[in-house]
């Protein structure tokens, strides 16, 4: 087989791969592997996901609860425990105890222990008050769940009147969604459209809590 074969197989086996995976993460969500965590902080995805660049326009600020839903490795959590204070409190929440592990590892070490409240528990019921968080943060989170609607309701019953939601979501990631799905899910369980940021490939929804 020339070389010029060998690359078109090559990239035909790579792209009918991709489009199997998304298909197959449509018809059956799961949550990102903890056996993959490393792509979660690899520095090509740092390219376009620094966390200070990420959560800029999200609004977080001192004395603030912020909800870090589907916090996996804490990659955002401890620039969320930097900006919500020594006053504000990070309620880092992920269904698989793998990511909570490495994630509590990491704010840890970046001494931030006593600002981050760790949760092991899904989405759809959460261990938080009624009307207690400022700012829900979900990133490549939503596209993951079977039932998105379920954790929608949640978030509205956690977060505070004109609390805000924010929503992020990827192409790299295989459960990737255009924005245009997600707003539909938002307009039906009722959040007040306040923006979108970022281009198509990666790119996030602001949402207020009007009740
Ligand atoms: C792709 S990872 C993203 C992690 C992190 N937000 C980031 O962007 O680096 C998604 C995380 O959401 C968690 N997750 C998915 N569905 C969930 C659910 N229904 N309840 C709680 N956590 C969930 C997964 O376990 C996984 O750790």
């Amino acid at each position: 087989m020339g070389l010029e074969n060998l690359l078109v197989r090559c990239v035909g086996i790579t792209v009918g791969a991709q489009i199997g995976a998304r298909v197959a993460h449509r018809i059956r969500p799961r949550p990102f592997p903890p056996s993959l965590r490393n792509l979660l902080d690899h520095p090509a995805r740092m390219k376009y996901r620094d966390p200070v660049a990420t959560l800029g326009p999200f609004g977080l600020g001192p004395g603030q609860t912020v909800l870090d839903l589907g916090c996996g490795t804490g990659t955002f959590t401890v620039e969320m425990a930097r900006q919500a204070g020594r006053e504000g409190r990070v309620h880092a929440v992920d269904m698989q105890a793998a990511m909570i592990d490495i994630a509590r590892a990491r704010v840890d070490e970046a001494g931030y222990a006593r600002r981050v409240h760790f949760h092991h528990c899904g989405a759809y019921r959460m261990p938080l008050e009624r009307n207690s968080v400022d700012v829900a943060v979900l990133i490549t989170t939503l596209s993951e769940m079977p039932q998105p609607l379920f954790a929608l309701e949640e978030l509205r019953r956690v977060l505070k009147p004109g609390g805000r939601l924010a929503i992020s979501e990827e192409m790299p990631h295989t459960g990737y969604l255009p924005e245009r799905i997600i707003r539909g899910w938002l307009r039906e369980v009722g959040f007040r459209y306040g923006g979108l940021r970022g281009a198509p490939f990666c790119y996030s929804l602001l949402y207020f809590n009007d009740e």
